[in-house]
């Protein structure tokens, strides 16, 4: 089922026009945003953006950045379903927020299947709840700690990190999908520099594929097929 009537509707979004997107959609994501900064400026009165999600939660969850730096626009979430190659495969979206890229997907990729894994409770919540609400069958949020060593990865095809937390977070997830990757071939979409960077130096094991979008996010798979 199509939420707008033209399916290209999220390719043509410019960057400002992303906060009203969420307000169509219903995602009430500006009011949760400032919950979690209150009680973090309660807890914490001199803190700032690189301390306040980590004392609510015990891991980067960036409480306090802007909401639109928080989440990537919803153009780029577009541009990175044409990039999936299994096209009724899933996706695993590794630090997800609100799940905007699972929304995406129901126009741009309405045979897959998307998993997100988010820390905070309250955006786990309500992109759930958004998701019930425009009929996104495919798509689900779990809320659960990404660095706990109890925690394992789901086995995804595609998996999208936009340099979700802390260094040594990213790292070990890192080595979790080089663990994967012995017994499953898949893609990753990386967004943000640290990633990124921490790829292409220390993981030569992936890829890099070719990408229109190079500028925005890179590209890269297990295996050279
Ligand atoms: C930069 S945002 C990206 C959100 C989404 N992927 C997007 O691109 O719109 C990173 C998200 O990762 C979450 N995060 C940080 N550390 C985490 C952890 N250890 N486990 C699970 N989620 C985490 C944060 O709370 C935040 O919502």
């Amino acid at each position: 089922m199509h939420i707008f009537e033209d399916p290209s509707f999220f390719e043509s979004l410019s960057t400002q026009e992303c906060q009203r997107t969420d307000e169509a959609l219903g995602l009430e994501v500006n009011q949760i945003e400032l919950d979690l900064l209150s009680k973090a400026r309660a807890l914490m009165p001199m803190g700032d953006v690189t301390s306040w999600g980590k004392s609510l939660h015990e891991a980067q969850s960036w409480v306090g950045l802007h909401p639109q730096t928080l989440l990537t626009p919803y153009q780029e979430l577009a541009w990175m379903c044409e990039c999936v190659k299994d096209q009724s495969g899933h996706v695993v979206d590794l630090g997800a927020g609100y799940g905007r890229l699972g929304i995406v997907m129901q126009e741009k990729l309405p045979l897959a299947f998307y998993t997100g894994v988010e820390i905070v409770k309250q955006r786990v919540d309500e992109g759930n709840r958004v998701f019930e609400k425009l009929h996104c069958e495919k798509a689900r949020l779990i809320a659960a700690d990404l660095a706990s060593s109890s925690y394992e990865l789901p086995l995804g095809d595609c998996y999208f990190i936009y340099d979700y937390g802390t260094l040594d977070h990213i790292r070990w997830t890192m080595g979790q999908l080089q663990n994967l990757s012995d017994i499953h071939r898949f893609q990753i979409v990386a967004r943000g520099a640290g990633i990124r960077s921490l790829i292409d130096m220390a993981h030569p094991w992936l890829h890099k594929m070719e990408n229109p979008h190079e500028a925005y996010f890179s590209l890269y798979q297990t295996h050279l097929t």
